[in-house]
């Protein structure tokens, strides 16, 4: 799959027409896609650079550009809700998902967040993604499929609960582990088994009682570093004119995240110092 350059062959197109609606279409050579303003021919816009715009046989104008992540994500069929893509940002940063990571996932849900994980390790990196509902598989595998255009070969997409998981099915400990799951708290123990020392462990909750279990399993473990929790607050801005001010609308409240850092074996990390109450 094309991420930029002129359009090619398999390339999905976002159209926008003027009053911003949407359609996705997926260029095919010969192929014609309809619009209340007549057809538009692909072979008009195969070749064309991105931000070009095609005209439709009665004069529809619709800007094209390539479908991006983002876009997909947010409207591809759901079997699960997804992580948001403000949440995914912080978990490829935060999380430290680098070039060439082993990174293991649960559940693998909708496949959303496997699609940023699979794109920021590389091929030279390798995700294994566990879900336990087999109709949830099916919606992660058909989404991740029809974003890159196939299955990456650097994927593991398996079909059974996380604690069930060993060190043998990742071919060896994994450098990050993301959980985005009801009951995270039942997995940590699993989790720190596959985790490589210094590996950094996410986790994705949406309620407090589910962050305030969480933590207080990672603690209890004794095997993490004190962990960090924090909700990602976003709130577009119109900017109209004189009209500049946040929007009306926003996603208040999607989850919180928790973080914490695989101690190596052995070790018993200092507690960490709270002032004393006067
Ligand atoms: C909210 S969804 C995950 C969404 C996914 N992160 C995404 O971005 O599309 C949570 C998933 O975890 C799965 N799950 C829950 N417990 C699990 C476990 N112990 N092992 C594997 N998958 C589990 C559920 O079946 C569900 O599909």
């Amino acid at each position: 799959m094309a991420y930029s350059g002129p359009f090619q062959p398999g390339d999905r197109v976002q159209l926008t027409d003027a009053k911003r609606r949407h359609s996705t279409i997926i260029l095919e050579q010969g192929g014609e896609f309809f619009t209340h303003k007549g057809g538009i021919k692909h072979d008009d816009i195969i070749g064309s650079h991105e931000g070009t715009v095609v005209t439709s046989a009665q004069g529809g104008q619709y800007l094209c550009f390539r479908h991006l992540m983002v876009d997909h994500v947010l409207s591809m069929p759901r079997g699960a809700a997804v992580i948001y893509p403000k949440d995914a940002a912080q978990i490829l940063i935060e999380g430290d998902i680098f070039k060439g990571a082993r990174v293991l996932e649960a559940g693998a849900g909708s496949g959303a967040l496997s699609m940023a994980l699979l794109r920021a390790v590389g091929e030279t990196g390798h995700v294994y993604s566990w879900e336990i509902r087999d109709d949830h598989i099916g919606f992660a595998r058909d989404n991740v499929e029809e974003y890159f255009g196939t299955i990456p070969d650097w994927w593991t997409l398996r079909l059974g609960d996380l604690n069930e998981v060993t060190p043998d099915d990742t071919d060896g400990p994994v450098d990050r582990i993301i959980l985005d799951m009801v009951e995270p708290w039942d997995c940590l123990d699993t989790a720190s088994k596959l985790l490589i020392p210094g590996g950094v462990l996410m986790t994705y909750v949406a309620t407090v009682p589910q962050l305030m279990k969480t933590v207080e399993k990672l603690r209890e473990l004794g095997c993490f570093t004190e962990p960090r929790s924090w909700e990602t607050l976003l709130r577009e801005w119109k900017v109209e004119g004189l009209a500049v001010r946040p929007e009306h609308r926003m996603n208040a409240h999607t989850a919180f995240l928790v973080w914490a850092r695989r101690l190596a074996d052995g070790t018993v990390a200092p507690r960490p110092q709270r002032r004393a109450r006067k």
